[in-house]
């Protein structure tokens, strides 16, 4: 049987006149590799801030493991096992990289040498080991993306919410990060992937919504949306996507 973990239920989020989502319905089953895709300004990320507690949503409702979530706080939500990266990483450039990543892992535990070994378990999963003790500030941008991940992924989440994690990388570091990315899927984590760049998207995705103008314009596996004129027509015609 197909078990849902998550359900958007007719959500629209509106901006005073500038409605950024319209009526936007879906679910996610456990385990899936959900991909959201849309031109710029459709209303992905817009979406992510409803889920996650930054923005109340203007109607609608967020199911998250049979709980309704959205009337609850950004902290509560991400105790209930919902954590997100955000589209422009903003490590502590101060901080080393391992306190970044125990800063993901005090959400779930107060004891400082508990929080050590979480964090030095993810920098080990995501390849960032050997850069514990450098300042994050002094990454390049594609271990950067990892330590982001590492920081969500140190909190134990039940979901992961990704916007535009491979935003800004290579070829080479998309293949890393998307491999990083299936093996948390294997380990249980169900993920909700925010992307541009389409081969990732369609290598990686079990099923895809895309969203036009803050409304859903199609649902789909990655064969289907390829092959859909109106997402043809709407955003995979178009050429320049950021
Ligand atoms: N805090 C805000 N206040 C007012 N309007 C906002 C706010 N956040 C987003 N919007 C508007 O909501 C709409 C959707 O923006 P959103 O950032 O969700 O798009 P997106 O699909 O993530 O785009 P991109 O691919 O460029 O990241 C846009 O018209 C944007 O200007
Ligand atoms: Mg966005």
């Amino acid at each position: 049987m197909i078990q849902h973990i998550l359900h958007i239920t007719h959500v629209s989020k509106h901006f005073g006149g500038n409605v950024a989502v319209s009526d936007v319905s879906f679910s996610v089953d456990e385990k899936e590799i959900f991909g959201l895709i849309g031109p710029n300004g459709a209303g992905k990320t817009t979406l992510f801030n409803c889920m996650t507690g930054f923005f109340p949503v203007t109607s609608g409702d967020i199911i998250f493991d049979s709980k309704k979530i959205n009337t609850l706080r950004p902290d509560q939500i991400c105790r209930l096992g919902m954590v997100r990266t955000w589209q422009r990483v903003k490590p502590l450039g101060s901080l080393t990289v391992l306190e970044n990543v125990m800063i993901g892992a005090f959400s779930i535990t107060n004891a400082t040498g508990e929080a050590n070994i979480m964090a030095m378990e993810q920098l080990h999963a995501v390849g960032l080991s050997d850069y514990a003790t450098k300042p994050a500030g002094s990454l390049p941008i594609g271990l950067k993306k990892k330590l982001e991940l590492a920081r969500v992924l140190a909190s134990r989440p039940k979901m992961l919410l990704l916007d535009e994690i491979c935003g800004g990388l290579n070829h080479t570091e998309t293949d890393s990060i998307l491999a990083i990315i299936r093996a948390v899927r294997n380990s249980g984590t169900t993920i909700v992937f925010i992307e541009h760049d389409m081969k990732a998207v369609t290598s990686i995705c079990d099923r895809i919504v895309v969203l036009n103008s803050g409304e859903k314009l199609a649902e789909g596996t990655p064969e289907e949306i390829t092959t859909n004129p109106a997402v043809i027509a709407a955003y995979l015609g178009g050429g320049h996507h950021a």
